[in-house]
Order: structure tokens, then sequence, then C-alpha cells
């Protein structure tokens, strides 16, 4: 049996897989099982920060490995503990970190921490967390209620109470009450449409949620890592959040979730733990991707590629206003809505034959997140493709 057959005979249909198999890539470049070649404007969903077959990453696993794998959180871990001093510094903000493996179980993570200090502060205990309509915050049963999208809540309940779902970040103020412990928002809404929120709003909720003691939760599982410009999109915003979570793009497809918070001394030993989180394996391979990416926010690179990326996505959108309405997102995550939502399908369709891999966010957006060291060959190579694949519509 090939791939696809094992695949459909083994696997739970869970995901809607077209049909490719890739089967090696560097940096932004991917090959197919068939021999063909792309360009990989996803980075597997913002994940493959460092593109494909980063030598740095791949030595620094291969060393650790070599050495230790796991050992249990039972005993000091030095690439962990480095790893933390890596984010909390890159982040400037006064934190510690609790390491897991996804972005669900982080946002977990962030929930408990927000719900301890609720039950801990005052006589009321809070336990309410705000969370946003069009909002995406995981798959496990809790994440699933937070994510404020109806769709998401069709089975799997009774779910976990005290989620409250705002339209917009101008609601929130109204849907304070005195159990609410936390608010929690992705500044870019990802898996929503890459949706930017509006800066001078952020800012007035911070304000707002700090003058109440209620907390600031900031989802950067998709926009952490310097994917909009900075290490996380909150200091793109200028804001201090009380919980920050990450995941993705930090691992640079090794599985990792991150929980930062300032909340130091809410969990205490006993209240939270996982098995495999932060392991040597994992943040060995987070200190390089943190090194490589500090490295190219310092020196310029990133500044420069993410304006060449966005300049040719602004060109590519100029000479197509027939099939797109807006140009959107920070940084690398960016997005261009389409007037016709059938036709999306079809563009991302196109674009994969004519090797150029692109995803779909939201109902109506074609959305670009592709490896912070992508080059301008690369960037050129797959506009390109991208123009033959839309020249059919
Ligand atoms: C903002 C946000 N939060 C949480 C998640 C869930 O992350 P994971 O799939 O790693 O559990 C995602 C995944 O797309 C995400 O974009």
């Amino acid at each position: 049996m090939n791939t696809q057959e094992l695949d459909k005979k083994y696997v739970l249909p869970t995901y809607a897989r077209v049909d490719v198999e890739f089967v090696s890539g560097k940096n932004a470049r991917l090959t197919d099982s068939n021999g063909k070649n792309y360009i990989d404007f996803t980075s597997g969903i913002g994940v493959v920060s460092v593109g494909h077959a980063n030598e740095r990453v791949n030595s620094a696993i291969t060393k650790q490995i070599s050495n230790i794998t796991h050992t249990s959180n039972l005993y000091n871990i030095a690439p962990q503990a480095k790893a933390a001093q890596k984010m909390v510094e890159a982040s400037g903000y006064d934190m510690q970190c609790f390491f897991g493996n996804s972005g669900a179980e982080a946002n977990e993570g962030a929930i408990k921490i927000a719900r301890k200090f609720g039950e801990r502060d005052g006589e009321i205990k809070r336990y309410k967390i705000i969370t946003l309509q069009h909002s995406f915050h995981g798959r496990t049963i809790t994440t699933v209620k937070a994510t404020g999208q109806e769709s998401m809540h069709n089975y799997f309940g009774p779910f976990p109470d005290g989620f409250v779902y705002a339209d917009d970040i101008a609601q929130i103020e109204s849907l304070l009450d005195d159990h609410t412990a936390g608010v929690m928002i992705e500044l870019v809404q990802g898996e929503g449409g890459v949706q930017p929120q509006d800066k001078e709003a952020v800012q007035n909720l911070e304000k707002l949620l700090k003058s109440r003691n209620i907390l600031l939760m900031v989802d950067e599982v998709q926009t952490g890592g310097y994917r909009t410009g900075e290490f996380l999109a909150s200091q793109v915003y200028g804001i201090t959040p009380d919980i920050v979570t990450l995941a993705k793009g930090v691992g640079g497809g090794v599985p990792i979730g991150v929980v930062m918070t300032s909340l130091k001394g809410v969990l205490t030993a006993g209240d939270h733990g996982s098995t495999f989180g932060g392991n040597y394996l994992s943040t060995a391979a987070a200190c390089e991707v943190m090194d490589i990416l500090s490295e190219l926010r310092a020196n310029g690179e990133l500044k420069s590629i993410t304006e060449y990326f966005n300049q040719e996505l602004e060109k590519f959108y100029s000479s197509h206003r027939n099939l797109f309405t807006s140009k959107v997102g920070i940084g690398l995550m960016c997005g261009l809505r389409v007037k016709n939502a059938e036709t999306l399908s079809e563009i991302i369709s196109n674009a994969k034959d004519n090797g150029v891999m692109v995803l779909k966010a939201g109902r109506n957006t074609l959305r670009f997140l592709p490896p912070l060291t992508i080059t301008k060959e690369e960037i050129d190579e797959g506009f390109n493709s991208l123009k033959s694949a839309v020249s059919s519509i």
C-alpha cells in the first residue's frame, strides 16, 4: 500500500487531506513524492519558522539527543531553563514559563492559571473567561469551548462552564462582572481569517482590565515567535499581558507549547504538569530557533524580508483586484480577502498544481505564513507560480 492507502485504512479521517506527500524540504522549498518542487508559503501552518531542514536546528537537535532526550520534569533540564530565559528576555516582560506540547495545551495552562488566580484573589470566586467571536484557541474540550465560533460547539458537550463571548473588543467592557477572571484574545486572529485587532482598542482594554484586576491573556500560538516582527505581537501592540501562550513557530517543527506569565506564584508543585513538556529535545530545538530568529530580528533581515514579501503580495493584490477585496495582516502573517468565497478553494488547489502552497483562513481569506527565513528568490518564485495559478480564474 502507498501512503495514501495506508492513511485511508489506518488513520482516523479527522483532516480533509490534500492528496500530496512531501518527502523533503529546504528552507521555503518542498519536494513531493513525485519529485515535483513547490514554494512553501505555509510553513506547516506557521510552525517551520526557520525553514525546512534548518541546519542549525538539526545540528542542535542531533547533538542534544545523542546525549539525552528525556528524563522527566522531576529533575533540572538545562535547555528547558535556557529556553525559558531566552523567551522571557526576548519578551522584555517579568515572567516565568511552563512548557507543554501544543497550543491548546498552552491555553489550557493559561486558563488554569487565570482560574486559580480568580479563586484565591478576593472573596468572590472569579472563573469567567471572556473570548472573542471568530477566535480559535484549540481542540481540547476546554479550548474548543474557549473558541468563540459556535460551529465548534456542535458536539462533545457538556463543556466546562464559564466562557463568555464578545462580538469584538469594544463589547468586552459590558460583559465584565464580579466573576470575570480574565480576557483571552489573539492580537491577530489566525484561523478566524487573519484579522488584526485595533492597537488603540487593545491598549484601552489593557488599561480597563488592569483597573479591574482582571487578567489580560494573549494567545500568541500563531502570532508569537517573531511572526509579526517582534518576538511577541504583544510587543508590537505595546502592551504587557498577564499571561501569554506560545507554540507553533517556537519549536521550528518540534512539538512545544509555552505559557508565560507574570503571575509567578499562582501555580505551585502538583497544580500542573505535562510528561513530555519541555524535555531536552523540544527545548534544545526551541533554544536554537530563538537564537536564529533573534539574530534575524537584530540584524534587520527579518524586517527587510517581511517588507519584500508584503511588497510582492501588494503587487499581486493590485494586479488581481477582480479576485480580492483587501490585503490584511501584520508582518509575515498575511492574507488576501477573496471577493467570492467559492473561488478560494480553486485558488489554493491551482496554486498547488502550479507549485506554491498557500492556506485558507476563515471563510474568505487566502492566508500566507511563509518561513521567516524565506529568501527573495523563493518569494519571487512563489508569486510567479501564484500568478499562473490565478490566471485562469
Ligand atoms: C491562535 C491559536 N491558538 C491555539 C491553537 C491550537 O494550537 P495546537 O493545534 O498546537 O493545539 C492554534 C492553532 O492553530 C491557534 O492558531
